[in-house]
């Protein structure tokens, strides 16, 4: 009996140390020392023994219990602690590599023109309202003094989404529903995108806009004039050179096209102003009187001006650069530039 008990826990021991896992371990506890154990089924013997033995082989066996049960804990405790140091080792920072760069994005050149124009105009106490790129007929001619069939509508060649819908054409719409909205004073400056069938050094279909628009008690020509030269000179800087030239569009009257002398030749005719010396930079006009009698107010009360420009176009008189498409054509090595 003795000797099967010293058998028995030298076998565990063995197996207990080439056992390498939790679940392993846990086994050979349910093995030796469960409810159906060996050593469970060996005690079940000692009732066969003589008396006068038996104190001593319970005595044995309580002592390979307990040691075999103070072994398995211990192999636990090691399994434990190896995963711990493992996954720990597993884990470990370098604190001492170069962080990774972080590579930040920036506006669009042109949003930040825009942006750039927009504030001048805050400057000035207009507020920045946006339209539907998606017009109704209504608002982008009609409304705007040019009704269907008008030779006007040439110069504006238009995407039609509907008969009665476009893509806009320009910002000018956006008068109208501003109008509309609200009484005098108006004092707006509206961006956004706008739409042309064109597409050469200076034309891309898709290309952004801002109007401006300011009606008020007693408004001038002269106000006009100020408001612009105060404006081109934020952008072109201090003592840029400026023209009034007489000019037509539907919705003013009356109108008149602004130009600066010319950025690259400074008036000696390059081929960027087409040998004039001069550059055109924007449309503008006293508000035609029939918009008001079209939103519902007194022509003879109020009076204001308007004006559009393309931001593409003064971007690229800005910066020197010769040909439209290149803003739209994702190339990083342009874009980085700005
Ligand atoms: N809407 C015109 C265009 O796209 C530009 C323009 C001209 C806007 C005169 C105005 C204006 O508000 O008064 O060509």
């Amino acid at each position: 009996m003795k000797e099967a008990l010293e058998q028995l826990r030298k076998k565990a021991q063995d197996e207990l140390s080439a056992a390498n896992s939790r679940d392993e371990i846990l086994a050979l506890r349910t093995k030796y020392l469960g409810r159906k154990g060996e050593l469970t089924q060996i005690l079940r013997q000692v009732k066969d023994i003589p008396p006068d033995e038996r104190p001593a082989v319970g005595q044995l066996s309580n002592i390979i219990k307990e040691s075999l049960s103070t072994a398995i804990d211990e192999r636990l405790e090691e399994i434990d602690t190896a995963g711990r140091d493992d996954a720990l080792s597993g884990e470990r920072i370098d604190v001492t590599l170069p962080g990774r760069g972080i590579a930040y994005g920036k506006a669009h050149p042109i949003t930040t023109v825009s942006r750039e124009i927009c504030d001048i105009f805050s400057v000035l106490g207009f507020s920045v309202v946006e339209g539907p790129e998606i017009e109704y007929d209504y608002y982008n001619f009609e409304a705007l003094n040019i009704p269907k069939d008008h030779p006007a509508r040439d110069m504006q060649d238009t995407f039609y989404v509907e008969d009665d819908i476009v893509l806009r054409t320009h910002t000018s719409p956006v008068q109208i529903r501003v109008m509309e909205k609200m009484k005098p004073p108006v004092r707006i400056i509206c961006p956004g995108k706008v739409y042309r069938p064109d597409s050469d050094v200076s034309h891309t279909p898709m290309f952004h806009q801002i109007e401006g628009l300011l009606v008020d008690k007693g408004i001038t020509f002269g106000d006009l004039k100020g408001t612009l030269t105060y404006f081109l000179e934020q952008v072109f800087g201090k003592g840029t050179i400026l023209r009034f030239r007489p000019s037509f569009f539907p919705f003013t009257e009356p109108s008149a096209e602004v130009d600066i002398q010319c950025v690259m030749c400074r008036g000696d005719g390059c081929r960027v102003c087409g040998q004039s010396g001069w550059l055109e930079i924007l449309g503008s006009g006293m508000v035609d009187p029939e918009l008001y009698r079209t939103v519902g107010y007194d022509p003879e009360e109020v009076s204001g001006f308007a004006f559009g420009l393309g931001v593409e176009r003064i971007a690229m008189l800005k910066y020197g650069i010769s040909d439209i498409r290149l803003f739209y054509e994702g190339d990083q090595r342009f874009l980085k530039q700005f």
